[in-house]
């Protein structure tokens, strides 16, 4: 009968559009290192990354990508997470490489986590931003995305803009918009520099450290063998595509550089005797 075969395409429809936003680990990531300290569970619904005394342990995303607006929740190492860090970041390869960055540096209990981002483009980093924090990243789930389209990658935090980095190639800074990332994260061992700029070390008696992933959600152009998924005439980018800040936005994102920034490459005046940076110059 035609109404119950619709009934049953909706059922289909529905849950097949369902299980293609909810991400799944085991589809989308593999995990590349850490000899069975990576571990993806709850049928692909969470991952686990940790870390001992010998090894520390990551994950790569099966896909390439250029450009796209990747969600991904993380929960940090609790209790005295000192000297571990956490990466989550995007990166293509070879020697002129581009990078979008989240680092969660640890700390002891009840001490703030740093987060630390930074912007690679054709090879050259030096673009680093540290923020605390405005809750305690280890007691939840929280929403780390990227937004990179070809004018700008904003990095967000709970939907709050925390940084932005805005295509400025007409003035020569080079953008990262030609070589396809792919996601990577890792959990590993960083104590000669992480907390306290290396003074507070990895207390080993608390290990295993674990870092916990889900809710990954890729809005992305995905690139293989040469051919992105956006360049098919069907596929409409969506509104990420051109997506920009609004004045809302804006006044978070100054709202946390006010309240929560530590550091900014931009403000480093002694870091650049000859200069800021031109994309310093530029905001
Ligand atoms: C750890 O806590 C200390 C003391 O509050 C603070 O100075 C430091 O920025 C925190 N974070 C890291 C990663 O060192």
């Amino acid at each position: 009968m035609a109404f119950s075969k619709f009934v049953t395409f909706l059922v289909i429809f529905i849950s097949t559009v369902a299980i293609a936003s909810a991400g799944n680990f085991y589809q989308d990531f593999d995990i590349t290192w850490g000899d069975g300290r990576a571990k993806i569970l709850n049928s692909g619904q969470l991952l686990t990354l940790s870390l001992d005394k010998s090894s520390g342990s990551g994950f790569q995303s099966k896909n390439e990508y250029l450009f796209g607006k990747i969600d991904m929740q993380l929960k940090l190492v609790p209790g005295n997470s000192a000297g571990t860090v956490t990466a989550y970041y995007l990166s293509s390869k070879g020697g002129a490489w581009d990078e979008i960055d989240f680092e969660f540096l640890g700390n002891l209990s009840g001490d703030p986590y740093i987060l630390h981002t930074n912007v690679f483009s054709q090879g050259k980093g030096d673009r680093e931003q540290q923020i605390y924090l405005w809750f305690d990243p280890t007691a939840d789930f929280h929403t780390y995305s990227i937004l990179w389209n070809p004018q700008r990658i904003v990095f967000s935090v709970d939907g709050t803009p925390i940084r932005e980095f805005k295509n400025i190639e007409s003035s020569g800074v080079p953008f990262p918009k030609n070589q396809p990332m792919r996601i990577y994260s890792s959990l590993w061992n960083a104590d000669d520099w992480a907390t306290r700029g290396g003074l507070v070390k990895t207390d080993w008696s608390k290990a295993p450290f674990t870092a916990s992933y889900r809710h990954f959600n890729a809005n992305a152009c995905i690139v293989s063998s040469g051919i992105s998924s956006c360049d098919s005439a069907q596929s409409n980018k969506n509104d990420w595509f051109s997506e920009e800040l609004d004045s809302t936005s804006y006044e978070r994102l100054k709202w946390v550089q006010k309240n929560y920034m530590i550091y900014n490459y931009c403000s480093d005046n002694k870091r650049f005797p000859q200069g800021l940076p031109q994309e310093c110059r530029m905001t």
